[in-house]
C-alpha cells in the first residue's frame, strides 16, 4: 500500500471532498465472474485504511449483494474509517429472476422505492451522491432528478449524481438542482467524453466520476488471449473482447507496456494515471476486488506523467485506436451519451 496520504478531489463545485482515487465495488458482486467474498470485504478494508474514501455501488450489482457487502465491510471496518467513508449508489436497472436486464426506471416514485431499500441494505440513514445508472427514455431527467432533489431535502440523499449522459441532459439536470459529478467510462481507449461532454461538465461544475478506466481489465496488462471467460461475464459479450479486436487491443495494451517498463512502473498503474493526468476534475474508479489489484491501482497515484510521456503515450495508443465498441449494441442504445 502506498506510505503517503491519499491526495484528495473535489466532486464538481458542488460535491464532496473525495480521495483521488475511489473504489468501484461492482466486480465484488457480478459482471466479472466469481469473486471471492472475503477477499472482497478485506480488499474494502484495506482500500478505507490506506485513505479511499468513496465507494461506488449500485443497487442492481448482484441484485442488492453489492450494497450487503458494502454494508458488511463498513460494520466490520475500524470506526474512523468507517465514518471517513462516503458510498455513492446508481439506482434505476429494472431485472428479472434470472438476473436479465429489462430496462430503466426513472419515475419518481421508483426513485423514493429504489432509495428506501437502498438505505435498508446499506444500514445507513442517507446515501452519499445517488444518480440513476442510466436515463429511463419515458421519464425527463428533471423528473428524476427532481425526485432525488426532494431527497437531498429530507436528508437521505446528500449529492445528486448522473451517470453515462450526454451534455444536453447535464444542462438540463444542473437546471434543476445542483449535480456533483458525471459517471462515465473514460479511458486511453474510450475517449468520446473529450469531445463535448467533458467541455459541458466543466462549464457546469460538475466533476467526474470515471470508470472503466482499465477498460474492464482490458488494458490492465494482466490481460491475455487466452483467459477463460464464464458466461455471467460482461467481457464474454463485449465487442472489444472478442477474436480481431481482442488482438488489435492487446497489441495496443504490447505499445504501452514499452512506455510503463521505460517508467519502471506497470501497464494499469500507466493507465490510471493517464486518467488522473486529464485534470484535478476527474476521479477514476478503480475495480479492484482483490488487495494486491487494489495495491497495484493505488500506487497510480505516485506515478507523474510528464509532457513527454504524455506524448508517448498519445503515439502508442491514440484516440479512435480500440477496436470495438465499449459496449454490445443492445446496451449502447440506452447510452444517453453516445446520442
Ligand atoms: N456508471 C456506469 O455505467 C458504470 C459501469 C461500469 C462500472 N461502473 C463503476 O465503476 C467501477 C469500475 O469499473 P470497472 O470495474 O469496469 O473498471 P476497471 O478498473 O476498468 O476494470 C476492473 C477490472 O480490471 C482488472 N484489473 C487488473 N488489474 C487491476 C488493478 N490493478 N486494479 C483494478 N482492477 C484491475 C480486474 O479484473 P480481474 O479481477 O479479473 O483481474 C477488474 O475486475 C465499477 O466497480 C462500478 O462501481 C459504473
Amino acid at each position: 500500500m502506498t506510505t503517503t496520504p491519499l491526495p484528495h478531489r473535489t466532486l464538481g463545485r458542488t460535491g464532496p471532498e473525495v480521495s483521488a482515487l475511489g473504489l468501484g465495488c461492482m466486480g465484488m458482486s457480478a459482471l466479472y465472474g466469481e469473486a471471492d467474498r472475503g477477499e472482497a470485504i478485506a480488499t474494502v478494508h484495506a482500500a478505507l485504511a490506506a485513505g479511499v474514501t468513496l465507494l461506488d455501488t449500485g443497487d442492481f450489482y448482484g441484485m442488492g449483494h453489492n450494497e450487503l457487502l458494502i454494508n458488511e465491510a463498513l460494520r466490520t471496518a475500524p470506526a474512523a474509517d468507517r465514518d471517513r467513508a462516503l458510498v455513492s449508489v446508481k439506482f434505476g436497472a429494472l431485472r428479472d429472476v434470472h438476473g436479465a436486464f429489462l430496462g430503466y426506471d426513472g419515475r419518481p416514485a421508483a426513485v423514493k422505492n429504489f432509495a428506501a431499500y437502498s438505505l435498508q441494505r446499506l444500514g445507513t440513514d442517507h446515501i452519499d451522491v445517488y444518480r440513476i445508472a442510466r436515463l429511463d427514455p419515458d421519464v425527463p431527467v428533471e423528473e428524476t432528478v427532481g425526485a432525488i432533489a426532494e431527497l437531498v431535502e429530507s436528508g437521505h440523499v446528500r449529492h445528486i449524481g448522473l451517470s453515462e449522459v450526454g451534455a444536453e441532459s447535464l444542462r438540463r439536470a444542473a437546471a434543476v438542482a445542483p449535480i456533483s459529478d458525471l459517471q462515465i467510462e473514460y479511458s486511453l481507449i474510450s475517449r468520446s467524453i473529450e469531445a463535448e461532454i467533458l467541455p459541458t461538465a466543466r462549464e457546469l461544475g460538475i466533476g467526474i466520476t470515471a470508470y472503466g478506466v482499465l477498460s474492464r481489465g482490458l488494458i490492465s496488462g494482466h490481460f491475455s488471449r487466452d483467459r477463460e471467460l464464464g458466461a455471467g461475464d460482461f467481457r464474454a459479450m463485449s465487442p472489444r473482447f472478442q477474436g480481431d479486436n481482442l488482438d488489435r487491443n492487446l497489441d495496443l495494451v504490447d505499445k504501452l507496456r514499452e512506455i510503463a517498463d521505460a517508467k519502471g512502473v506497470s501497464v494499469a498503474q500507466t493507465a490510471i494515471a493517464w486518467v488522473l493526468a486529464q485534470g484535478e476534475d476527474i476521479v477514476p474508479l478503480i475495480g479492484a476486488r482483490r488487495r494486491d489489484r487494489l495495491a497495484e491501482a493505488l500506487g497510480a497515484l505516485e506515478v507523474t506523467l510528464d509532457a513527454g510521456d504524455l506524448a508517448a503515450i498519445e503515439k502508442a495508443v491514440p484516440a479512435d485506436a480500440a477496436a470495438g465498441e465499449r459496449y454490445p449494441s443492445a446496451q449502447m442504445a440506452h447510452l444517453d451519451s453516445e446520442r
